[in-house]
């Protein structure tokens, strides 16, 4: 009797090794034949009964054997299969080339900035800035505009109470610096400014400007001409001619525009330097004795030049744009011709 109780289980031990295991389903049928809850192995433990009472020792271990053959296979063929599926994933092929995201472009007005800001960078000139709200002193009295002066409607002005004002121009930041600092002052203000009037192709309420400002003892203007003129060299090639015409401002005495050779037509006669061979860059002059006083600037001692630009007009020649808008339209197709621009 206790021999074929055995023999049965032997057999038993046999199927489970050769049991066909090919793939996910058929491991789930082995699964379910051994090891589920209805599994074929667990009617044996019961045959422990029938079995003579000097082999039970041994039938026992010979049934546990397969319970434990049983899970081992599981266990070995599951992780084959495991593996065997994430192989077949498909790995992507880090070799190909990308699909690069399209690189965003500095914004033409903040190349020309860079250029400008870099220039004057050379000759030691530091950056300076200020706010964008300004007070009547700031922007216009110590700058020598007098009170209800005509002066002070060149700049058509976006007042916000009786004494601030959005900044018509950076020379404001200039009396900041000299207020703030003593001589040898040396420096830029680029930076945003506001003048209230009507949006067109070659106006609008706001736009950028690069001054300058240099103080110190013994400044002429021969130190002026000099740096304007390294200036227009550096910045529209190296033939580039300047002349200087004379002009007013309230901070400056003497005070003068600056004009360029025509880079476009070489003075031959073109329709950016309306067929006279120069285009204006940029207004200077020497610092008015008042305004150094005014920031308790010892005029006696010391002399100065200033200047300021605007850079949508220095972008405007550079880059042959005609229309002052779309510096601020922020159009795609507008801005992806400066890809190239540093
Ligand atoms: N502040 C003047 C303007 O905005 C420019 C300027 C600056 C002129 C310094 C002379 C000297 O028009």
């Amino acid at each position: 009797m206790s021999q074929e109780i055995f023999d049965k289980a032997e057999e038993k031990l046999k199927e489970i090794a050769a049991y066909p295991v090919a793939n996910a389903d058929e491991l789930e049928q082995f699964r379910i034949a051994f090891l589920g809850t209805k599994n074929t192995i667990r009617p044996l433990f019961g045959e422990i009964r029938n079995v003579d009472n000097d082999r039970k020792k041994e039938y026992g271990q010979l049934v546990n054997q397969l319970k434990q053959s049983a899970e081992a296979k599981f266990e070995e063929l599951n992780g084959q299969l495991t593996s065997e599926a994430s192989a077949d994933i498909d790995v992507p092929d880090l070799t190909k080339p990308v699909n690069a995201d399209p690189i965003g472009t500095r914004h033409p007005l903040a190349v020309v900035q860079n250029q400008i800001i870099e220039i004057f960078a050379r000759l030691g000139f530091t950056i300076s800035e200020g706010p964008q709200i300004e007070d009547d002193w700031h922007n216009f009295t110590a700058l020598n505009f007098p009170p209800d002066h005509p002066a002070r409607d060149m700049q058509d002005t976006f007042f916000l109470t009786e004494d601030m004002a959005l900044r018509t121009h950076t020379s404001s930041v200039q009396i900041r610096l000299m207020e703030t600092s003593k001589p040898p002052i040396r420096s830029i203000m680029p930076g945003r400014v506001f003048r209230n009037e009507t949006i067109s192709a070659r106006a609008h309420c706001q736009f950028h400007q690069v001054e300058g400002l240099y103080v110190d003892t013994n400044v002429s203007l021969a130190d002026l001409k000099q740096t304007l003129y390294y200036f227009a060299r550096e910045m529209f090639g190296e033939d580039t001619k300047v002349r200087f015409r004379p002009s007013y401002f309230p901070f400056t005495e003497i005070s003068a525009e600056m004009d360029i050779s025509c880079f476009v037509c070489k003075q031959e006669g073109c329709n950016i330097c309306k067929y006279t061979g120069w285009v204006e860059i940029l207004g200077c002059g020497m610092v008015d004795p008042n305004v150094l006083e005014n920031c308790k600037i010892d005029s006696e001692k010391y002399t100065g030049f200033a200047f300021g630009m605007g850079v949508e007009r220095i972008t405007m020649l550079k880059y042959r744009v005609n229309d002052l808008r779309l510096f601020f339209e922020n159009d795609v197709r507008f801005l992806r011709q400066f890809t190239s621009a540093k």
